[in-house]
């Protein structure tokens, strides 16, 4: 296996970079205009065609569209495809999913589809199915797709929604305006558009919604990080009253099963304002399509069904894509194509957990660092750490001044903490710790993850010998007080999973969950649920 593809998870949509999935959409276009054309030559061009080789699926929340398009592309692949029924599996005997999904792997199965309720499992499985495959040498590394996860992300419908606007597009990546209308605070296909449109070199984003139903305010800022142009709106009347309309229109249902009971109550009023309605089809664009994951509500549908035999219609050519997109996908990972594909420098974002957090700085030049005291008799040996938390409230100063403390292993021995004031009227904190040992470069790696931008001076003989400045680290992760607040994150204690929480900083500074993507500011990681 050569390919670039194989054996690669797809947990969320930013797993396939910008270019590897613009040439996937020209291998799913070639692949659907074979199986119109009926050529066998090309379709077996795509097939894994190997009895021995693996695909499981593992549905633990409902799904048709996703589930049985999954086992038609498998079954086109000519490969063992199993099913685990989750309802009467040991999942409810209290085993853990790792547990589960190492001993599934251990079968000779490749390729898993994982649909769940719990945000980021595939991105937790990858990585725990990938140890146990090395230490027992298994021949392969299992992969495995997130066929929708909670509210996060649905990948492989984000594939088949953008290959069907790009079909509207004439398979043109210069730019796309397409309107997001619905459920967008519950629905996970239109989080992955946040990333997943990023394949389009100029983006307009209208965003459809009664307040209630908006998309969280994180996607928003990963839009508008993405460079997308975004526009918002409370109602479908609204927005063709005031706005220069989408010809791409995308809905979503209201997600009742996610609802709380306070939404659900409201839940008709809600739907009037992104339901379609007869009254609307004159301020609709010529040529304008509408798209929809399905399914739609029976008696309830935001798309009416007078207008199915429209050519507004484009929602049962986008699901038909759905299995085309998923055996190219399968034919990727299953490293039967993709050997052609040029990786492109670049691809992926690069890895910033080189990136130096931790300087150290001259101390003779700053006076102020002989005057360090112990009450009134100046330090002479130990470590003082300064400008903590600078601008937040005394309060929380001292609280995150004991989580350091009791992080770095300072409770011991003699010292204290402080409180001050700046003549810019700013607080922040102080350690004081004489006769502390030094800190090792581990120790400062922990400092500037728990204390990022302050000041660690260590003290010998009455004067500041070293002095280092820390930063906020890319990545955070490997302490037990991390805790990520998604309750619906494998991650989170409440889950039982015992995965260790794990951030990235973003570019604005919030730290994303490496597995279920929730936002958090820094004081927010730490605040670990007992
Ligand atoms: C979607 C899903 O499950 O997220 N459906 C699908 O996969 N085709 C959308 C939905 O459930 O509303």
């Amino acid at each position: 296996m050569s390919s670039v593809f194989a054996s690669r998870s797809l947990n969320v949509i930013d797993d396939l970079s910008i270019n590897e999935r613009r040439y996937f959409f020209t291998k799913v276009k070639e692949l659907k205009d074979a199986i119109i054309a009926g050529d066998e030559k090309v379709l077996d061009s795509f097939r894994i065609n190997d009895p021995d080789f693996g695909i499981y699926e593992v549905f633990l929340e409902d799904s048709t569209r996703t589930k049985e398009s999954f086992r038609n592309a498998a079954n086109f692949h000519h490969v063992k495809v199993s099913e685990l029924i989750s309802s009467s599996s040991s999942i409810n005997k209290g085993e853990s999913y790792a547990d589960t999904f190492n001993m599934l792997s251990g079968y000779h199965n490749s390729i898993f589809i994982v649909r769940s309720k719990v945000e980021g499992l595939t991105k937790w499985l990858s990585e725990e199915c990938t140890e146990y495959a090395e230490r027992n040498n298994l021949p392969y590394r299992p992969a495995f797709i997130n066929a929708g996860d909670g509210k996060h992300e649905h990948p492989t419908q984000e594939l088949l929604d953008e290959f069907s606007f790009l079909e509207d597009l004439s398979m043109d990546f210069s730019s796309i305006h397409v309107a997001l209308v619905g459920d967008l605070y519950h629905g996970r296909t239109v989080h992955s558009k946040a990333d997943g449109l990023r394949i389009f070199d100029h983006v307009k984003v209208d965003l459809i919604a009664p307040e209630e139903l908006m998309m969280p305010e994180s996607y928003i800022e990963k839009m508008k990080e993405n460079g997308f142009e975004v526009s918002i709106y409370s109602s479908i009347e609204e927005y063709l009253k005031t706005a220069d309309p989408a010809k791409l229109w995308y809905f979503t249902r209201p997600q009742l099963e996610r609802m709380g009971e306070r939404i659900l109550q409201k839940q008709e009023i809600l739907r009037e304002a992104i339901t379609f309605r007869k009254d609307f089809l004159p301020y609709l664009k010529e040529g304008t399509r509408f798209y929809h994951p399905l399914p739609r509500h029976k008696e309830h549908p935001t798309i009416p069904t007078w207008l199915d035999k429209t050519p507004l219609n484009g929602w049962e050519r986008q699901a038909i894509n759905g299995m085309y997109c998923r055996i190219v996908l399968l034919s990727l990972v299953g490293g039967k194509i993709g050997d052609d594909y040029v990786p492109v420098p670049g691809d992926h974002v690069t890895d910033r957990r080189t990136e130096e957090y931790i300087i150290q700085v001259e101390p003779s030049k700053d006076k102020k660092d002989k005057n360090y005291s112990e009450g009134v008799r100046p330090i002479s040996d130990g470590i003082v750490i300064d400008h903590i938390c600078k601008g937040d409230d005394p309060g929380s100063i001292r609280n995150h001044m004991r989580l350091i403390s009791s992080i770095l292993g300072l409770d011991d021995g003699r010292g204290g903490e402080w409180v001050s004031r700046g003549s810019d009227g700013q607080y922040k904190g102080i350690i004081f710790r004489p006769g502390a040992r030094p800190l090792e470069r581990k120790d400062l790696k922990r400092l500037a993850a728990v204390a990022p931008h302050c000041t660690l001076n260590i003290i010998r003989d009455g004067r500041v010998a070293e002095k280092y400045r820390t930063h906020m680290p890319p990545r955070i992760y490997n302490f037990d007080d991390l805790c990520c607040q998604n309750e619906a994150c494998i991650s989170n204690p409440v889950n039982g999973e015992g995965v260790p929480a794990s951030f990235y900083r973003t570019p604005d500074g919030h730290f994303a969950c490496a597995y279920c993507g929730r936002f958090h500011s820094f004081k927010e990681i730490w605040k670990k649920r007992s």
